[in-house]
C-alpha cells in the first residue's frame, strides 16, 4: 500500500495546509508526532524529495528502506538509494507499506496514486512556503485509524482512506 504521511497546520481539505518554511518544519518538534511517524513508518519504505532529504540531515532513517528522488546525480550515504523518477522508486520498493514522506513537490505528484493519508493536524497560526495539496473529496476520514496524539498540544492524527475516486 502507498501512503502519504504528513503534518499540516491550517485546513488541508481546502489546500491551505502549511507543511514547511525555509526547508524546515514551521513548528518546533513535537515528540508525540515524531514517535507516531517512527511507529507508522517502521519497517516500510520511505520515499522523499531531495529537499526533504537535506532538511533531515542527509541521513537514512533507521529500520526503513530509504529512497531519495533527485533529477541530478547527487551523492547519498550508505543506506539511501537515489532515484531519478517516482515510477522507478516505486518499482524498486520492497516493503509492504510505502510512505511518501514529503515534501510538497512529492506529495503533489503522488496524490492520485496513494491509498491513504496519515495527516497530523498541527494547532497554531503557522505560515510557510510549502503547502500540502487539497485533499480530493473522494478521500474519507477513517475514525478507527484516527486518534489524538497530544492533549497538551492539540495534536490529532487523521487517516484519510481513498474511496471511490474518479480515474484521472
Ligand atoms: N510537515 C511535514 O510533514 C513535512 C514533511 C516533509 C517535508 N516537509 C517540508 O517540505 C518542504 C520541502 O518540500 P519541497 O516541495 O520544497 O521539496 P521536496 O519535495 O522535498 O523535494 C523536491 C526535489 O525532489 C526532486 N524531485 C521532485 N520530483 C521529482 C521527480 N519526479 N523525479 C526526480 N526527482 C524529483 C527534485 O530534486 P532536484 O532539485 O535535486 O532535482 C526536487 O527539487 C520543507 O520545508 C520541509 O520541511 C514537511
Amino acid at each position: 500500500m502507498l501512503y502519504h504521511i504528513v503534518a499540516v497546520a491550517g485546513d488541508p481539505e481546502k489546500g491551505e495546509g502549511v507543511i514547511g518554511k525555509n526547508n524546515q518544519l514551521p513548528w518546533p518538534k513535537f515528540p508525540e508526532d515524531m514517535k507516531f511517524f517512527r511507529a507508522a513508518t517502521d519497517g516500510g519504505t520511505v520515499i522523499m524529495g531531495r529537499k526533504t532529504f537535506e532538511s533531515l540531515g542527509c541521513r537514512p532513517l533507521p529500520n526503513r528502506e530509504n529512497f531519495v528522488l533527485s533529477r541530478s546525480d547527487i551523492k547519498v550515504p550508505e543506506g539511501v538509494e537515489l532515484f531519478h523518477s517516482i515510477d522507478a522508486s516505486l518499482r524498486q520498493a520492497s516493503r509492504e507499506n510505502i510512505f511518501i514522506i514529503g515534501g510538497a513537490d512529492l506529495y503533489r505528484q503522488t496524490l492520485e496514486r496513494i491509498d491513504g493519508i496519515y495527516l497530523t493536524h498541527i494547532d497554531g497560526p503557522y505560515s510557510g512556503d510549502a503547502k500540502y495539496p487539497a485533499i480530493p473529496v473522494c478521500f474519507q476520514v477513517d475514525p478507527i485509524k484516527s486518534r489524538e496524539l497530544s492533549k497538551q498540544y492539540h495534536l490529532n492524527v487523521v487517516f484519510y482512506q481513498k474511496a471511490d475516486c474518479p480515474s484521472a
